[in-house]
């Protein structure tokens, strides 16, 4: 079940029954050779989809444009200031929250967005904190769970590309958008086949040293196939953690 594809009334109903939503969050970003520049929005977004559709969970909009200042020497990425970020993120959940959602489950898909996710966290809780006006309201709970760090999928991504999975545009991430958007698959050559790793710093160092955006990765490994597994096995994980989330 989609936020952004039903009606008020609708969600009216899934409150009755669930206070918990899972809200995608990524980056757009380049992403190499062949990957999309949504890559990390549309990862999330692809998993909590097919997670909602299989279990009823509530997923809303995506959050798509995160930190990627690194990125910016390359055409087409779009970044937020870690404020910008924060104040945004504090909207959503205050939206969310007078509706009568209480659990906020962020599905991640981009390594960058960490720490500005945590001191969004951070700033949301001091809200409630700060208020002294003595609201006995139901407590607010934040979740930030990175979509490879889900029981079993960083283990099951370094077994199918055991060479070259690396750390930005992995051959992981671009399948399952492959699986999400087959008509954009790419075939390009890499070269170098595996790409260097190092050190990110800002835009223009990170350009000389990824000069085609790639870190320690061959991205030309990745399939439809591959892509579809992934996505099986996350959104399963995502149902069980997502779960856990609202018992505890
Ligand atoms: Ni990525």
């Amino acid at each position: 079940m989609q936020l952004h594809q039903s009606t008020w009334q609708e969600i009216d109903k899934y409150l009755e029954t669930s206070k918990g939503i899972v809200i995608p969050v990524g980056s757009t970003e380049q992403h190499g050779p062949n990957g999309l520049l949504g890559t990390d929005a549309l990862c999330p977004e692809i998993i909590a989809k097919h997670a909602g559709d299989a279990s009823g969970i509530l997923v809303g909009p995506t959050f798509n444009v995160g930190i990627a200042q690194h990125h910016m020497a390359f055409s087409g990425t779009i970044t937020l200031r870690p404020s910008t970020m924060i104040a945004a993120m504090h909207d959503w959940v205050s939206s969310l929250r007078r509706h009568g959602f209480e659990k906020i489950y962020w599905l991640n898909g981009h390594g960058g967005n960490i720490a500005t996710i945590n001191a969004a966290f951070a700033e949301i809780y001091t809200d409630g904190s700060l208020d002294t006006s003595g609201h006995n309201g139901p407590p607010l709970v934040l979740n930030l769970k990175n979509w490879w760090e889900l029981p079993g999928i960083m283990k099951m991504c370094t077994k199918m590309y055991p060479e070259g999975h690396g750390s930005h545009a992995t051959p992981s991430e671009v399948a399952i958008t492959y699986f999400g958007y087959p008509e954009s698959v790419k075939d390009v050559a890499m070269s170098p086949k595996i790409a260097p790793h190092g050190p990110i710093h800002d835009a223009e160092d990170y350009r000389r040293r990824f000069p085609d955006g790639r870190i320690g990765s061959d991205p030309a490994l990745a399939t439809v196939e591959d892509g579809g597994k992934l996505v099986d096995a996350t959104s399963k994980a995502l149902i069980a953690d997502f779960g856990k989330f609202l018992a505890t």
